[in-house]
């Protein structure tokens, strides 16, 4: 038997609404199932206006546009996260300021930002590492105090809630990521939530490459033209067709692979109470959406074993992201891997588990596998 990393789940009924979306004779970005998808973000994300975009990566993008970025600004950002969240700062020609990370959980350590906060500084950028939100409150606290924006990189959590609170619904902008490595795919996608009422018009022409298109499609003028900057920020509807279903099913997505999250916590946990690796400790603020399930092992021999043993079992784990600080582009900004040695040091040391719905079906091989390597590793 053979464990991929991940394993996109796909729903019949979704070839039906994909086949509609073919013959609609609308194809293109804001039609039927676009529309539904919103509604959907709405009602359940709890955003005061969804944008559905090509990927997590072009919503950061269209909110660093709509915070109106610029030269010389500063966005302070965990070091700990995917390429995208600092390119959408680079491209606006303002400069990512790297936090260091808190243990528990490998999100942003909010204790550390107000000490990067400089006159320069423009935006907040935390992540919600494997699906567990970040502690928001302290960072729009702290904007709210700088006059700073907010954006939440939540490409990894839709599903997850935050004080009772549905990701989506309590920062200004939220990026949302529906790639095949997410639990909502539609094998590239992603939506922005603009919860600031003062920046949905702009949003709009931002999504139609700077035109006030939508007002002509709403019936408000009869001709577009050229009022702004933008891109084209725009999912197409056979996507929105596959992601419609993937987000109605959210509930069982998150209950399939909760399964997988139990079984690695009944093996995981006494190691971690034990002293021998660090797992996440959900904060009692925060339900996860079991989107992924990371190990932390205190030496980085102790990580070369464990993903040796497991690849001779045909178990494939995965190193998780390198820090941007200590990547090239990262020393080409004037970092040193020394700059934030926490994130080093968890970089090096970190394993993410294998955790895609269908994996419920071979939770006893793959606990099996595991629990003999690590009884090899640290006794029974
Ligand atoms: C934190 C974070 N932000 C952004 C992205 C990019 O998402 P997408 O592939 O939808 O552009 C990822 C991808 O894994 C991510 O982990």
């Amino acid at each position: 038997m053979r464990i991929p990393f991940n394993r996109a789940v796909h729903f019949p009924r979704a070839e039906e609404l994909v086949i509609q979306a073919l013959r609609s004779g609308g194809m293109s970005g804001n039609r039927e199932f676009g529309r539904r998808c919103i509604a959907h973000l709405q009602e359940h994300a709890g955003a005061l206006e969804p944008f559905l975009v090509p990927s997590c990566t072009a919503a950061l993008e269209m909110g660093a546009l709509l915070a109106r970025l610029e030269p010389g600004d500063e966005v302070i950002l965990p070091s700990y996260t995917f390429s995208s969240t600092a390119n959408a700062v680079l491209l606006r020609g303002a400069k990512p300021v790297f936090c260091e990370v808190e243990p528990s959980t490998l999100n942003i350590d909010t204790t550390r930002v107000a000490e990067l906060i400089t006159p320069r500084t423009r935006m907040i950028l935390p992540i919600d590492y494997a699906g567990i939100p970040c502690d928001m409150d302290p960072m729009l606290a702290l904007a709210e105090q700088h006059g700073l924006a907010v954006m939440q990189d939540a490409a990894q959590s839709y599903g997850s809630t935050y004080k009772g609170r549905a990701v989506g619904s309590y920062a200004p902008l939220v990026a949302f990521s529906f790639h095949e490595t997410k639990n909502n795919s539609c094998g590239e996608g992603g939506a922005l939530c603009v919860n600031d009422p003062a920046l949905t018009e702009r949003s709009h022409l931002l999504q139609e490459k700077g035109t006030d298109r939508r007002r002509v499609l709403l019936g408000l003028q009869n001709k577009y033209s050229w009022v702004d900057v933008g891109s084209s920020f725009l999912l197409a509807d056979m996507l929105a067709a596959v992601l419609i279903v993937q987000l109605e099913e959210n509930a069982e997505i998150m209950r399939r692979r909760g399964l997988v999250t139990e079984a690695y916590e009944r093996l995981y946990r006494p190691y971690h109470e034990r002293g021998a690796l660090r797992i996440a400790d959900v904060p009692d603020y925060a339900v996860r959406n079991n989107h992924a399930f990371w190990v932390v092992f205190t030496e980085e021999e102790h990580r070369a074993r464990y993903l040796h043993a497991m690849r001779e079992r045909s178990v494939s784990p995965y190193i998780g992201y390198l820090p941007l600080h200590s990547s090239s582009m990262g020393e080409r900004y004037g970092y040193r891997p020394e700059d934030l040695p926490l994130t080093e040091s968890i970089g090096s040391r970190v394993v993410r588990l294998p955790l895609y719905a269908e994996l419920d079906g071979d939770l006893d091989y793959l606990s099996e596998a595991m629990s003999a390597v690590l009884r090899e590793m640290f006794g029974a």
